[in-house]
């Protein structure tokens, strides 16, 4: 088992750089799927989930490279195969080869995916949009058997934006006959640089980035080319500890209009952050004021943020509220920053956060990936030495974090017990 033991209060100084998109790069590694031909795909994070897809797209009988930040791959000799459990159950993004292979094979055969015990998570709005388009589903023992004899283009309305849904659908679509439209899409920048994947191996996919997503089917997709966006969870979570810790901090290589409402909420706060080109210099305050942040779907403040900034608002001079409205289950985190010194009441989905707050080093668990991060954030404050188990969790999602935290002076270092 993996530990990660921080040694709380030390200033960073330096560089540090975002990697490519986890939430990206887990939709492109199947997308690349869709053609027969080759694919090259940049800015990879190495990250445990990118590992874990590769493997899969392995069994399905594709050659991957992965060198340099680099992806290749080529599916001259790629099959139709079950997705074994083992694989499907270790991350959520197993499902995308639901549709990626419905669009190749008319059939796919996968587990119910995994992924971080956030909420119920269900995946009703992927399998009725597959219906849509003509497919059959049979569930059996968690199991799902999706069949066509054709996929035919449809209007879709989607209950709710999800991320996952309008990919889903954008995958099995690509290939349908006639035109499909996507209403209430997901309007996450990832779905943009997923489509443009698509659109780079000859799909017809108009309106990513809005509400209305059009998909006119091709018959056949070529070779692709695509480049990560950084991750804006990964830079909001740096943008979060050098809030609180930074000494001329930089972060680079960031797209600032992807994290419009993170940067929006940390100058609320009067957190010192300077915006030049990609890059964020930012420098701790002394005082900090309080705010209210409630998560909302993009552009609004992601969900995959809110933990580790309900630790900063631990920080704020006053009473901050933090409310959660994607998932049921992000507040795991609470009573471990409580057992730490903070002082937060939770209301179900809400928490009453009263600050500030001096931390105090303990031992804690990453009950999840972004629940990992809040701990992450609280042992780099907090005095003494914390401990944070389960943090396999944050290995899927966080590229390097150890090196990166080390190199501008954070004391973290990876235990194998
Ligand atoms: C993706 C991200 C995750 C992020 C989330 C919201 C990946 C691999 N994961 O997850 O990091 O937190 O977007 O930004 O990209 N829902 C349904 N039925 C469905 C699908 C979703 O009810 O068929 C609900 C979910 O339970 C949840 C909400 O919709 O309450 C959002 O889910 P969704 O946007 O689909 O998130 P994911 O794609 O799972």
């Amino acid at each position: 088992m993996k530990k990660l033991i921080i040694e709380g209060k030390h200033k960073l100084t330096g560089t540090i750089k975002i990697g490519g998109a986890k939430n990206s790069v887990v939709a492109l590694l199947p997308a690349a799927m869709l053609t027969n031909g080759k694919s090259v795909i940049y800015n990879v994070p190495d990250i445990s989930d990118v590992h874990m897809l590769l493997e899969m797209m392995k069994i399905l009988g594709s050659d991957v490279t992965f060198e340099n930040e680099t992806v290749t791959i080529d599916n001259k000799n790629s099959v139709n195969k079950e997705i074994p459990e083992e694989y499907a159950t270790k991350l959520r993004a197993s499902y995308y080869f639901m549709g990626v292979l419905l669009a190749k094979y008319n059939h796919s055969e996968i587990s119910y995916p995994g992924g971080c015990s956030i909420g119920s998570r269900p995946i009703d709005l992927h399998v009725t949009g597959f219906e849509k388009l003509g497919a059959k589903i049979k569930i059996n023992n968690n199991k799902y058997t999706i069949t066509s004899k054709k996929l035919t283009g449809s209007d879709i309305f989607l209950d709710f934006a999800s991320v996952g849904a309008t990919l889903n659908i954008m995958f099995a679509a690509v290939k349908a006959e006639g035109t499909t439209n996507i209403y209430n899409a997901a309007k996450e920048p990832e779905i943009v640089n997923v489509a443009s994947f698509l659109n780079s191996m000859g799909a017809k996919i108009y309106g990513v980035g809005t509400s209305e997503i059009i998909i006119e089917g091709v018959k056949e997709l070529g070779d692709g080319i695509v480049e990560v966006i950084p991750d804006r969870i990964e830079a909001g979570t740096y943008l979060i500890i050098g809030a609180l810790l930074g000494k001329n901090l930089v972060i680079e290589g960031i797209i600032k209009e992807h994290l419009g409402s993170v940067i929006t909420k940390l100058k609320e706060i009067g957190c010192n952050l300077k915006i030049e080109g990609t890059t964020v210099t930012l420098n701790k305050v002394d005082k900090l004021k309080p705010v209210n942040v409630k998560t909302l779907v993009y552009p609004g403040f992601p969900t995959d943020l809110g933990q580790p900034m309900s630790t900063l608002l631990t920080q704020c001079e006053g009473e901050s509220l933090f409310e959660e409205t994607i998932y049921e289950n992000r507040m795991r985190h609470i009573k471990h920053l409580n057992a730490m010194g903070a002082n937060i009441k939770l209301f179900d989905q809400s928490a009453l956060i009263n600050g500030k707050t001096e931390l105090i080093g303990r031992t804690v668990v990453a009950t999840d990936l972004r629940a990992g991060a809040a701990m992450l954030v609280a042992g780099m404050l907090a005095e003494g030495i914390t401990t944070i188990t389960n943090i396999e969790h944050i290995l899927r999602g966080y590229e390097k974090i150890v090196e990166k935290l080390s190199s501008v002076g954070g004391k973290i270092r990876l235990i194998d017990t």
